[in-house]
């Protein structure tokens, strides 16, 4: 890897890329990203990685959510051009996308009567909410039962690690007696879960972040059983940076989470570009199309 032949300005920019990163990382940073150039050497039958081959390397090598740093390097322009889009709300042309995935049909032969909506966003009538909501109202016209509940509203605290859920089977699942006990029952009980969150400093927020953690106590023999059940999970997540795929990992993440409890995940529908003017609530609903694929996406989980 030592042997990968620079340009003098494909050095300059990974010098300073790898400044960004705290001193401790910088190596395997680096390491990563020489990989990524030697594999773009070879791709394009190069011998010298020019600032083109570098930055390439780097979209493959780093998480989306590295974009505007390297957006510094590779269009600053762009960059600030992006950054003084989200500065006011452009009604005509906002710049906030929902986005409905394109995933595998489940093929569960499960037959949704009753969903459970959890929203771990902290703001209600907020973003992650109002798409949640028109995700529920699809959900709605086929006449399920669906109760939501906002993390908020509710007393979760976070896992003390004391394992007393692998000692014993607990009836409250945890030894910590608190609003999680009822979440448990829904969780398994329910035919389809719906969860809502948005990224906070680059992962679910903490409030959603909790609940995962507790999810652990389901993890025991005798509980572990009972998700065995096939039911039907989505989610709801948005971000702030105006990109659609910026924090996917974070949301593969949380499917991944629901598949360790049993539980496939069966629509996602993401929301980006919810700061500045459009951290304010209900900016989601500027994207009318996007609202309607939300709706869509409700519709789709219980058919
Ligand atoms: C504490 C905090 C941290 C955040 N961190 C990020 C982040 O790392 N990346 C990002 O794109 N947006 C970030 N955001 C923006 C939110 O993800 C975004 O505005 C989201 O849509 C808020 O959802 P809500 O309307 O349900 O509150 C952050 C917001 C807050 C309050």
């Amino acid at each position: 890897m030592n042997n990968i032949k620079l340009s003098d300005e494909a050095k300059d920019v990974l010098e300073k890329l790898i400044s960004v990163f705290p001193l401790a990382s910088r190596e395997s940073c680096r390491q990563k990203i020489m990989k990524g150039i030697d594999y773009q050497l070879l791709k394009q039958s190069s011998s010298e990685a020019t600032k083109d081959i570098l930055l390439k390397a780097l979209e493959e090598t780093l998480a989306k959510s590295f974009e505007p740093v390297i957006l510094k390097f590779k269009s600053p322009e762009k960059l600030s051009g992006i950054v003084a889009s989200q500065k006011q709300v452009d009604k005509e042309n906002p710049a906030v996308r929902i986005k409905r995935w394109d995933i595998p049909a489940l093929n569960l032969d499960v037959q949704v009567k009753n969903v459970f909506a959890l929203m771990a966003s902290p703001r209600k009538n907020g973003n992650t909410d109002c798409i949640m909501d028109a995700f529920l109202e699809g959900i709605s016209e086929s006449g399920c039962n669906i109760e939501k509940k906002y993390i908020s509203d509710l007393k979760i605290s976070p896992c003390i690690g004391c394992m007393a859920c692998e000692k014993k089977e607990l009836e409250t699942f945890c030894a910590i007696k608190d609003d999680m006990t009822d979440l448990y029952r829904k969780f398994i009980e329910y035919d389809a879960f719906v969860m809502g969150f948005p990224v906070y400093t680059g992962r679910e927020c903490s409030q959603a972040s909790a609940f995962f953690d507790r999810l652990k106590a389901l993890r025991t023999k005798g509980h572990f059983q009972k998700l065995s059940r096939k039911r039907k999970g989505a989610l709801v997540v948005t971000w702030g940076w105006p990109s659609e795929d910026s924090y996917d990992h974070v949301v593969e993440n949380a499917m991944f989470i629901l598949k360790l409890f049993g539980m496939d995940t069966a629509e996602v529908v993401t929301g980006s570009g919810f700061w500045e003017a459009y951290y304010e609530k209900g900016t989601a609903r500027l994207d009318k199309n996007g609202m309607a694929d939300a709706k869509e996406a409700g519709r789709a989980l219980v058919k």
